[in-house]
């Protein structure tokens, strides 16, 4: 196992941020998910070194983050959530800042690493630019240039997707899946849900420091039932319904149900209805997505960003 953690907590005075969590991560892309305030950034923080467990421990690269800090980041990099590159530098000069920070000293050996990353990150023409010129994509991809000078065996990404355009996103996931085909551990925190469905091989879902759920996001899916709506000109409730269908909602002519298996479910459904001589407008069939389960885990209401406090939003207008 790369990353391996148990019972790993942190507590900032009495606010405890992450709840003696339990990870195994090997060769794979894990992401991490969770509302705002959950304790992404925090668990990164102590698997990465930079800040201690209030309890717990974790082992990464057979490493442990306590006693074995400088071992632990010999064989990792870490991208966090808001790091910035130089924009006096070019990029070149970016990547080659972070080569002599990670205390790679022989000359030749720094200068092919940085040609390296840059060249992997397809960067290398541009890599004479100042990065002030550079785009939000391309400062992303020289951020895991960066990253990747330093050839680690696990790589954590806090966020690398945010504030980018849609085909900026799909290029950095492009290069995340291929480091992972690479042989490199990926471990990267995200909000974006249908991100994480499409190229992490595991999820895990934090919810206020507990891990509340983690599979494989086809797994967590699959666990959950289909949803079908069907719209009708009938208002009298549902007498009966077929076998494996499990009634959601019945108002004013909008049937919801769950099933287990939507296509099955789906014609038998519509088979009942004609049978009552109730006419159909329209159906639909929706299979679960990661945001659904996600949803399920950690509520609607839960991100420490809800709740807008309208009382001193009107004070502080007032004041204006
Ligand atoms: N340095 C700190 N000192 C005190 N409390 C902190 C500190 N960093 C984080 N917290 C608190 O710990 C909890 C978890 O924060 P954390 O930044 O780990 O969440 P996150 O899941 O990364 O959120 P986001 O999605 O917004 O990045 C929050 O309640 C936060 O306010
Ligand atoms: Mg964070």
């Amino acid at each position: 196992m790369k990353i391996l953690a148990h019972g790993l907590t942190k507590d900032y005075g009495n606010n405890r941020a992450v709840n003696g969590i339990d990870l195994s991560v090997d060769n794979e892309v894990y992401g991490l998910l969770g509302p705002n305030g959950s304790g992404k950034t925090t668990t990164v923080s102590m698997l990465t070194t930079l800040m201690r467990p209030t309890a717990g421990s974790a082992v990464i690269c057979g490493h442990d983050i306590a006693t074995e800090q400088s071992a632990v980041r010999e064989c990792m990099s870490y991208v966090p959530q808001d790091m910035a590159v130089d924009i006096r530098m070019t990029g070149r000069e970016n990547v080659d800042f972070f080569a002599r920070l990670y205390g790679i000293r022989d000359r030749h050996e720094r200068r092919r690493r940085v040609e390296d990353a840059l060249e992997i990150m397809n960067l290398s023409d541009r890599a004479d630019d100042l990065t002030k010129g550079y785009s939000g994509g391309m400062r992303r991809r020289l951020e895991l240039a960066q990253a990747l000078v330093h050839q680690p065996e696990v790589l954590f990404l806090d966020e690398p997707t945010v504030g980018l355009d849609v085909a900026a996103r799909r290029s950095i996931w492009e290069y995340i899946v291929n480091l992972k085909n690479h042989g490199v551990t990926i471990f990267v925190t995200t909000h974006q849900m249908d991100e994480a469905e499409r190229y992490c091989d595991r999820v895990g879902i934090l919810k206020k420091g507990d891990l509340v759920n983690e599979g494989v996001p086809s797994d967590l899916t699959s666990q959950m039932k289909s949803v079908i709506t069907i719209r009708t000109d009938s208002h009298a409730p549902l007498k009966e319904l077929p076998e494996g269908v499990a009634l959601v909602r019945d108002e004013n002519g909008e049937i919801m149900v769950t099933s287990d298996n939507g296509s099955e479910s789906l014609p038998a459904m519509l088979a009942l209805l004609n049978d009552e001589g109730i006419k159909v407008y329209s159906s639909t069939v929706r299979e679960p997505t990661l945001e659904d389960v996600y949803l399920q885990s950690v509520g609607k209401m839960n991100s420490d960003s809800d709740g807008f406090n309208q009382k001193q939003f009107e004070n502080m207008m007032r004041r204006r």
